[in-house]
């Protein structure tokens, strides 16, 4: 998911060359400094690495999903990512993010950002969850964990929410119903058509079900950079749609609410997103590339 941020003129520029802004970037700020005004368009040259880190990707979330049951610490699955990540020769994107919008390795960027190398959300809480050694998952709570890897260049991004222990039905509705809304929402994309197809497909599904699609938190473009152009609403909105070009690369990534689509802000952490009335929210999401004939689901095993 992606929000604004404000860049400070001694943070590492937006462009991820690593330099201070004021020294690399200081006149050409976008609106958003997270989101670069540049789609990314992958050639079939750059797909072998493209698909490489979105499996690895997908491989770590299915392994970590397989073990989470009622007594896991978020900061367990936290462990578990972070090192399958860096034993595959992977760097966890989310460490640090997004002061560390290259390799936090390298010593030029300073640390910061997101404290932990994985995205745990639990129940009421959106997205952007920080993993925990205090948030013991118990029986009924669902919860969404959220891998991005970066590998040789190329960033893969998908999550999914799990079960822990036996549902509640409201739990089966939200989380089955993003699963599905995830899927409508590829279903829609096809080279030549418009993105807005995919926010349309997601708010009709959801809201034929009574639930709430969540506005401020989107999809995003990735590939050689973890969060560009276009942003992916997964409502319909006019002002972002464009069209789906073949090798556009981006993720779609709906959070479905069982009351309203609002949402808050933890102020404390600045991390933490709650829905607005603390009712349950489920997400899913998946990298996509646009092909000549339809579309390819890169993080599908
Ligand atoms: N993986 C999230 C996404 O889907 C982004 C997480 S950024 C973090 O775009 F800093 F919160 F980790
Ligand atoms: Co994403
Ligand atoms: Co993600």
């Amino acid at each position: 998911m992606q929000r604004s941020v404000k860049l400070g003129r001694n943070d590492p520029c937006w462009c991820g060359s690593g330099k201070k802004l004021k020294k690399c970037h200081p006149n050409e700020i976008p609106a958003n400094p997270l989101f670069r005004r540049q789609f990314q368009i992958l050639e079939e040259a750059d797909m072998p690495k493209m698909r490489r880190v979105c499996r690895l990707n997908a491989e770590i979330l299915a392994e970590v999903c397989k073990r989470v049951v009622p007594g896991v610490s978020t900061e367990q699955i936290n462990t578990w990512v972070h090192e399958m990540t860096l034993d595959a020769g992977a760097y966890p994107a989310p460490l640090n993010y997004p002061k560390g919008l290259t390799d936090p390795r390298n010593p030029q960027i300073k640390a910061g950002g997101f404290p932990k190398s994985v995205c745990t959300s639990v129940n009421e809480i959106v997205c952007h969850g920080i993993p925990s050694a205090d948030v013991i998952l118990k029986d009924g709570d669902i919860v969404n964990v959220d891998v991005t890897c970066l590998l040789d260049g190329f960033f893969g991004d998908s999550s999914a929410t799990v079960y822990v222990g036996t549902p509640s039905d409201e739990a089966k509705l939200v989380t089955e119903t993003a699963r599905e809304c995830l899927e409508a929402g590829i279903r829609a994309v096809q080279p030549g058509g418009r993105l807005i197809a995919v926010g349309q497909a997601i708010s009709q599904l959801a809201g034929s079900r009574g639930l709430g699609v969540v506005r401020e938190y989107t999809g995003h473009g990735i590939g050689r950079v973890f969060h560009t152009e276009p942003q992916v609403c997964h409502y319909p909105n006019p002002e972002t749609d464009c069209e789906l070009v073949p090798g556009m690369t981006f993720t779609i990534e709906p959070m479905i609410n069982a009351g309203t689509w609002r949402t808050e802000l933890d102020n404390r952490d600045k991390w933490t997103v709650y829905t607005a009335d603390r009712r349950l929210s489920a997400q899913f999401e998946h990298t996509v590339r646009v092909t000549e004939t339809g579309v390819e689901v890169l993080t599908q095993l």
